[in-house]
C-alpha cells in the first residue's frame, strides 16, 4: 500500500514542488492550501493531485481538513508542514497584526497540523514530519523579525517532538532552505535581491524549489528511520550553521 503524504501549502511554490516530487516517488498525495483557488485548481488538473482548502492557523479548520484527506486517502503516514507567509517590515515599523499573522501561519500551524495527526502515527508506529524553516530562521533577516522568530521556532518544536516520537518509528525533521526561486522571494525588492541577496549565495543563483522538494522525498523514505532531530539547510552555502 502507497504511504500517505500531505503537504500544506501544496499548490505553490515550493510546497507544489514537493507534492510532485512525492507523487512520483510513489506516494499517495493530498495537498493543503488556504486561499488561492485558481492556482490550487490550475495544480490539481495539471497534477492530478487532491486539493484541500483550509488555513493552517485555525485548529478547527485544521481539524475539519485532516478528517477530509483521512476519508479521501487514509491515515496519513508522512506531514510535511510547509505553509508559510511573509509580511516582511522593519520592527520599528510592525505591527502586531504583522507580527501575528506570521507567527500564526508559520508556527502555530505546527500545532494545528500536527496534533490531529501524531496520536495515529504513534498507533501505528510509523510517521515522517518534515517542517519547513528557513535560512533566516537560522542567521535573522532585517526586515523578518516576525519570520525569523516562527521559522527558528520550528527548530526547537521538531527536536522535542523527535525525542517524544523517537521509539514509536516517528522522525521529526527540518529542511531550512535559503533563497528558492517562487513568488516569495521574487516579493523581495528587485534592487534589494540583485544588490544585497545574490552575491551572498556561494553557488551564485537563487536555488531550485526542486531541489527542496528531492530533500523532503529523502527524508520521507521508510529508510531514512535514524534521521530525526536534524536540520537539513539547502541554501547554496550562503549559511553554514
Ligand atoms: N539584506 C541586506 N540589506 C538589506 C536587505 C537585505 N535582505 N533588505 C534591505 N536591506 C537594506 C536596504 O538596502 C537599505 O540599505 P541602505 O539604507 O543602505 O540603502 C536598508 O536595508 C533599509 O531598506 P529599505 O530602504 O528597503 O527599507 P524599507 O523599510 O523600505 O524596507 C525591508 C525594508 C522590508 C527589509 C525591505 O527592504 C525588504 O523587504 N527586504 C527583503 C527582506 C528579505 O530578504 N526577506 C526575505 C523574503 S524571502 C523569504 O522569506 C524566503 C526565505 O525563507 C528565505
Amino acid at each position: 500500500m502507497a504511504r500517505v503524504a500531505l503537504v500544506t501549502g501544496g499548490t505553490r511554490g515550493i510546497g507544489a514542488a514537493i507534492s510532485r516530487s512525492l507523487k512520483e516517488a510513489g506516494y499517495l498525495v493530498a495537498a493543503n492550501y488556504a486561499g488561492n483557488d485558481e492556482a490550487a485548481h490550475r495544480f490539481k488538473d495539471e497534477t492530478g493531485i487532491p486539493v484541500f482548502k483550509f488555513d493552517v492557523s485555525d485548529l478547527g479548520a485544521c481539524e475539519t481538513g485532516m478528517r477530509a484527506v483521512v476519508e479521501a486517502l487514509g491515515p496519513v503516514d508522512v506531514l510535511v508542514n510547509n505553509a508559510g507567509i511573509t509580511r516582511d517590515v522593519m520592527f520599528h515599523r510592525m505591527t502586531f497584526d504583522q507580527w501575528s499573522q506570521v507567527v500564526r501561519t508559520n508556527l502555530d500551524s505546527m500545532f494545528t497540523c500536527t496534533r490531529p495527526v501524531i496520536e495515529g502515527m504513534r498507533e501505528r508506529g510509523f510517521g515522517r514530519i518534515i517542517l519547513i524553516s528557513s535560512i533566516n530562521g537560522q542567521k535573522g533577516q532585517l526586515g523578518q523579525t516576525n519570520y525569523a522568530a516562527a521559522k527558528a521556532g520550528l527548530v526547537g518544536f521538531a527536536k522535542a517532538l523527535a525525542l517524544e516520537n523517537a521509539a514509536r518509528g516517528i522522525t521529526v525533521n527540518v529542511i531550512a532552505p535559503g533563497y528558492i526561486a517562487t513568488e516569495m522571494v521574487q516579493a523581495v525588492p528587485p534592487e534589494v535581491l540583485k544588490t544585497k541577496i545574490l552575491p551572498l549565495i556561494p553557488v551564485g543563483r537563487l536555488g531550485e524549489a526542486a531541489e527542496i522538494a528531492r530533500a523532503v522525498v529523502f527524508l520521507a523514505a521508510d529508510e531514512a528511520g535514524f534521521i530525526t532531530g536534524a536540520t537539513l539547510a539547502a541554501n547554496g552555502g550562503q549559511y553554514m550553521a
